[in-house]
């Protein structure tokens, strides 16, 4: 049975899955000769993550294809519920990515708090002439330890998150849809397991007492941005958005407005509207700390997505390694 990883898998993912008997192509092929290429060359397995989309014309044209993989956690970029409805079927891996994106939330907060995404853009190009200048404009930086994280959707990686904040001394308060109240476990190094309840509130609650936001919801099915312009009249004009979900998540345009107008002091994006070809007005603005789509992309975290992604496979097609 042959898979196409159109957007890569991991050494030890391709491995498990040739050991069970699977040929696994890695080329990359591009969208507009996808459907072609997966006819032609009797693909069965289709594997992605989110560059590569694969929408119902896809689902309708190739009548061999009987499984679909998203290597990662959104799956906004695959008609899912169409698929399924054409007896393919389409799963994704959950759980494997959480750690990386929450060390990158993290990662996010203190380049935030210490200014390090200004001041690497500005020592290459001013540190030897204006060193002292640039001492004095950064020197405002600030502690996490103390403050409090909103964090938005207290699913895996919310949760993962808030043990990391905890971590670092921060407060940790949160919004979800479907929980009032939830215990995590700090697995600390020395002191074993560390049970911490911590309590939801409203979205605008979570929004006006935060000092950072991070995001953790999927795509929203109408579209609509969780933090828009209105939600965004609620932020502190000291505190920090961070954007690790999806593009859509935070109303790019507000955002902008605010950050200029100095109702929030700054944010940080890891996803965009329109990727791979964000709004480069967006990236100018020197208060947004910047990262191209790289939350769950560490050797850890595919590693993990490679092999619970072959463990998925072999178990829906029934091949035992
Ligand atoms: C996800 O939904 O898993 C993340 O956004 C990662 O996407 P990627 O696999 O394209 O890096």
């Amino acid at each position: 049975m042959k898979i196409l990883a159109n957007d890569g898998l991991s050494a030890e993912g391709i491995s498990a899955l040739e050991k069970a008997g699977f040929e696994v192509q890695t080329t990359f092929v591009p969208q507009d000769q996808l459907i072609d290429y997966v006819n032609n060359n009797h693909i069965e397995v289709l594997l992605v993550r989110s560059a590569t989309k694969v929408r119902k014309d896809l689902f309708d044209a190739c009548a061999n294809l009987k499984f679909v993989g998203r290597g990662g956690v959104g799956m906004d970029n695959i008609d899912v519920e169409y698929g399924r409805s054409k007896g393919v079927k389409v799963m994704n891996t959950p759980g494997a990515s959480s750690i990386s994106v929450a060390e990158l939330v993290i990662a996010h907060c203190f380049t935030l708090a210490r200014f390090l995404h200004q001041a690497n853009r500005k020592m290459p190009v001013e540190g030897v002439a204006n060193f002292k200048n640039l001492k004095k404009k950064y020197e405002a930086g600030s502690e996490l330890r103390g403050k409090t994280i909103g964090i938005v959707g207290m699913g895996r990686i919310g949760q993962q998150t808030a043990r990391y904040a905890l971590g670092c001394g921060m407060k940790v308060i949160f919004f979800d849809r479907s929980k009032a109240e939830i215990t995590v476990t700090l697995d600390i190094f020395g002191a074993g397991e560390v049970p911490v309840t911590l309590k939801g509130y409203a979205l605008e609650e979570v929004v006006k007492q935060s000092d950072f936001i991070s995001l953790h919801v999927p795509a929203q099915a109408d579209g609509k941005a969780v933090i828009d312009a209105e939600m965004l009249k609620n932020v502190k004009p000291t505190a920090y958005i961070i954007n690790t979900a999806r593009g859509g998540s935070v109303d790019e345009a507000a955002l902008a407005e605010a950050i200029k107008n100095g109702k929030i002091a700054g944010a940080a994006l890891d996803v965009f509207n329109n990727e791979p070809t964000p709004d480069d007005a967006l990236l100018q603005i020197e208060e947004i700390s910047l990262t191209p789509h790289i939350g769950a992309a560490t050797a850890e975290a595919q590693d993990r997505i490679g092999l619970e992604m072959a463990d998925i496979i072999i178990e829906a097609m029934s091949v035992k390694a």
